[in-house]
């Protein structure tokens, strides 16, 4: 039969025969992509009798095995507490952010406890692997390399050399034998991840996989690609900054809600463990209007991150809005309780908001460090640099209580900060003495404390 053609819907993975201008999965618009599909055999997962029938959960045989260390705090901490033995963990990221590196470190570390490590590329030559390996300091006999693109005979090799992890750098590079359509296609890409998790499955092998992002933002090839693995990780961070964050966005084996922090230095990439002092690096001792510092809660962690603002005369007819790691309708907010509240004009004055270091917040417990920043550049009026101010803001000018209020606190105070301004709530805790702690009802209230 000659070769058979499907539609397949670039965002969500929808397949139809026949090309359609909207898809009928996710209503995007003209999506569709046409590719051929071979007709080959459908495989039986188990030979018959391979014995897979349903079995009491007690009697199926446990995963050999703890979790086992990456030798990254960090990234063990995103996952969950260590790697899990057979999972298909899926990187994502733009260009260049740095997921080669990151694998091929995770790589090294993990050869250098004694495992075999087969570190397959397809974008790179293995004298480029050893290239970047001798830049990062790893000369290990246990990590293998190896340029390959094809699926089945990396399958082979996975056989001979028994590794206990597998990197696959980029699945957009990686097809199938019996596969008609060019590699990186939705229909590829798709293919390669069931093949690599049957592979995972079968062997209790634990692989990473490296996608890219496309422009959208999305891992190249359909959504349906982080269905089907068991752990989806990004990989985010300014190309022109040093600083990177690796976060969790899917994970069956825990929860999704932790970052991992690290820095792009000349010989490659570095745990950041105290991330807070990063952050403040320069904002200590410095005291000037604009600049307040908050603690945010990222995952179950507490961060100190400073938020500035600058507000000025506009000189055209609309006053200019700005953010950059704050939400901008949430700050248009913010400017409108000032102004009705405390008639802090802003009507003619352009207003930008930004967050040091690149770190973007999606808490409302910073909208009083957003307030107290504008605030401060507006009136001119120097917020103390050992101050930390947090709470929600509601329409009328009242602070709202915040999560976590604890670990900000500890985190403020063990950090070196004097003074915290914090909404007045129930559980403030009483036994932290080395910072004072000021409630505030109101926003009124709050700026009574911040500007002194
Ligand atoms: P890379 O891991 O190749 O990115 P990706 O695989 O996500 O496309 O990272 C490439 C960038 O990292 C490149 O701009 C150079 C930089 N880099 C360092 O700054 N230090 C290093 O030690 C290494 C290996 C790379
Ligand atoms: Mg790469």
């Amino acid at each position: 039969m000659s070769a058979k053609t499907r539609y397949f819907c670039n965002v969500c993975g929808h397949i139809t025969s026949r090309w359609l201008g909207r898809c009928a999965g996710c209503g995007e618009w003209n999506t569709y992509i046409e590719e051929v599909v071979s007709r080959g055999t459908v495989k039986r997962n188990n030979e018959a009798g391979g014995g897979n029938r349903p079995l009491p959960v007690t009697e199926v045989e446990p995963v050999e095995g703890e979790r086992c260390s990456t030798g990254m705090a960090e990234l063990d901490r995103v996952l969950g507490g260590g790697l899990v033995p057979g999972s298909l963990v899926l990187l994502g990221g733009d260009p260049g952010i740095g997921k080669s590196t990151l694998l091929l470190q995770v790589a090294g570390l993990v050869g250098a406890t004694g495992k075999k490590v087969l570190y397959v590329s397809g974008e790179e030559s293995t004298r480029q692997i050893r290239l970047r390996a001798d830049r990062l300091e790893i000369s290990c006999p246990k990590l293998f390399a190896y340029t390959e693109t094809d699926l089945q005979i990396i399958e082979e090799q996975v056989g001979l050399v028994d590794p206990s992890l597998l990197v696959i750098d980029s699945i957009q590079t990686m097809c199938g034998p019996d596969m008609a359509s060019a590699a990186g296609s939705v229909s590829q890409v798709r293919e390669c991840t069931a093949r690599l998790m049957r592979l995972a499955k079968e062997r209790s092998l634990s692989i990473f996989v490296i996608g890219h992002v496309t422009k959208e933002g999305m891992i190249a090839g359909p959504r349906v690609m982080e269905h089907m693995v068991d752990v989806v990780l990004y990989f985010e961070g300014e190309r022109n900054q040093s600083l990177r964050i690796l976060r969790g966005v899917k994970n069956r084996f825990g929860s999704t809600n932790e970052i991992g922090i690290y820095e792009m230095s000349g010989c490659g990439l570095r745990e950041v463990v105290n991330p807070s002092s990063f952050f403040l690096d320069e904002h200590a001792g410095r005291d000037v209007a604009g600049a307040v510092v908050v603690p945010v809660i990222e995952g179950t962690r507490p961060l100190l991150v400073e938020i500035q603002s600058l507000v000025c005369p506009t000189s055209f007819g609309v006053p200019r809005r700005m953010t950059a790691g704050v939400d901008h309708n949430r700050t248009a907010l913010i400017i409108a309780v000032l102004e009705k509240r405390l008639g802090l004009m802003m009507g003619n004055c352009d207003a930008y908001v930004n967050v040091v270091g690149g770190v973007k917040i999606d808490e409302p417990a910073a909208d009083l460090g957003v307030a107290a920043a504008l605030a401060s550049s507006f009136r001119e009026r120097v917020i103390d640099s050992k101050t930390a101010v947090m709470g929600e803001l509601g329409l009328t000018g009242e602070l709202r209580p915040v999560t976590a209020l604890d670990k900000r606190i500890r985190e403020a105070a063990r950090l070196g900060f004097k003074r915290c301004i914090v909404p007045h709530q129930k559980n403030i805790p009483d036994d932290v003495f080395n910072i004072k702690i000021l409630e505030a009802k109101t926003l009124v209230d709050a700026f009574d404390h911040i500007f002194i």
